[in-house]
């Protein structure tokens, strides 16, 4: 079995409760059954012996658990670094003087168009574009970093310039650009949606030519961004444990170096790969154990294992293809990746 990697970096999915009904939400429409407080005290107190990874609040709407203010400050007790994933829509100036007093390092609230018309579509609540515009400046305002979130797919993918200028104007200090995986609603839109192999190629050309510049720039559920660096002969870039609050090491990170656990404790190896590594104990224990020893993260954990173009690759150490995608086309998340535009030479 292999020793896993440290692990850096946990999606919490907080709460399924959600004020938007976005057409992509991988979480889809069920809700309900949250961890109680004290299973997310012993969940936090567990991955705090673990190495302390970065816990990301994320949801359904995270703002939407009446707890997170008590949760952060707990979790920043422990060492723990965290961050907020939000719509944005809540944030009132009251709501950021909590946000920031809770200690989070960064806030990413998601935009998923360049103007109001697009997001608002897309987030299924029209004004939710101004709600988040205005939630982005009350977090600047009360002093915590911000990032901007992006799904990128056929609606916006021709707008990238613009949701930069947009996420530097708002005093964004990273843009992270989340490709589409049709996964829970997105599942139906993947058709219309989803990016073809050629334009995920012209969307992470677009990340390698920006790199270096004011704002970082992260390409997530992307991890053939890592190809294309190495074909460009650019070096990866690499972040420290106490730097940015991301951790970009190699292409697909899920249970290699990410775990997500979902809101009634279920874990997964990312958001997006609905295929269980465990659950948690009733009080809340267990992270450590199944990051240790589920088989499906160990699987996950193997090149060896990849499967067709993926299984071929040269590039399959750096890369690994999107197993959530690899699933959500064929049922198989050891098989190729669907939209990569590279052929292995055999
Ligand atoms: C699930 S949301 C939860 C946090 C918060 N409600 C928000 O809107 O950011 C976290 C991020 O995942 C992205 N996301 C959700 N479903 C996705 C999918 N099927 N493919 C790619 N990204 C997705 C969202 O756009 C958002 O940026």
């Amino acid at each position: 079995m292999h020793e896993p990697r440290p692990l850096r970096l946990v999606f919490w999915e907080t709460t399924r409760q959600c004020n938007l009904r976005c057409l992509h939400c991988r979480g889809g429409r069920r809700s309900g059954g949250d961890l109680t407080g004290p299973q997310v005290d012993v969940l936090l107190g567990e991955l705090a012996a673990m190495g302390r990874p970065i816990v990301i609040f994320s949801g359904g709407e995270p703002l939407l658990r009446p707890d997170w203010p008590e949760a952060a400050r707990r979790a920043g007790d422990l060492g723990l670094p965290t961050a907020l994933a939000t719509n944005g829509t809540l944030i009132d100036a009251p709501t950021a003087a909590r946000i920031a007093q809770a200690g989070f390092r960064r806030v990413a609230v998601s935009l998923d168009g360049a103007d109001a018309a697009t997001h608002d579509a897309f987030r299924g609540l029209p004004g939710s574009f101004s709600l988040a515009l205005s939630g982005c400046g009350r977090v600047r305002e009360a002093g915590v970093d911000l990032q901007i979130n992006c799904t990128i797919a056929a609606h916006n993918a021709g707008r990238l310039d613009a949701l930069y200028d947009l996420a530097r104007s708002l005093g964004a200090t990273a843009l992270h650009l989340f490709a589409l995986v049709p996964v829970g609603c997105g599942a139906a839109i993947g058709p219309s949606h989803q990016l073809s192999p050629e334009q995920y190629e012209t969307m992470l050309h677009w990340v390698c030519d920006r790199r270096g510049g004011p704002l970082q720039l992260k390409a997530t559920c992307a991890p053939h961004l890592f190809r294309v660096l190495a074909q460009r002969g650019d070096t990866p870039p690499a972040h420290g444990r106490g730097g940015a609050l991301h951790a970009e090491t190699r292409g697909c990170l899920a249970g290699v170096s990410v775990i997500f656990v979902s809101h009634r404790g279920e874990v997964f190896p990312c958001g997006y790969l609905p295929v269980p590594a465990g659950r948690l104990d009733a009080d809340g224990g267990g992270i450590r154990r199944i990051w240790r020893d589920s088989p499906l993260l160990a699987e996950l954990r193997d090149v060896g294992r990849l499967k067709g173009a993926c299984g071929r690759c040269r590039y399959k150490q750096t890369c690994g293809g999107c197993r959530a995608r690899a699933y959500a086309a064929t049922g198989d998340y050891l098989a190729a990746e669907p939209q990569c535009a590279y052929v292995p030479q055999t």
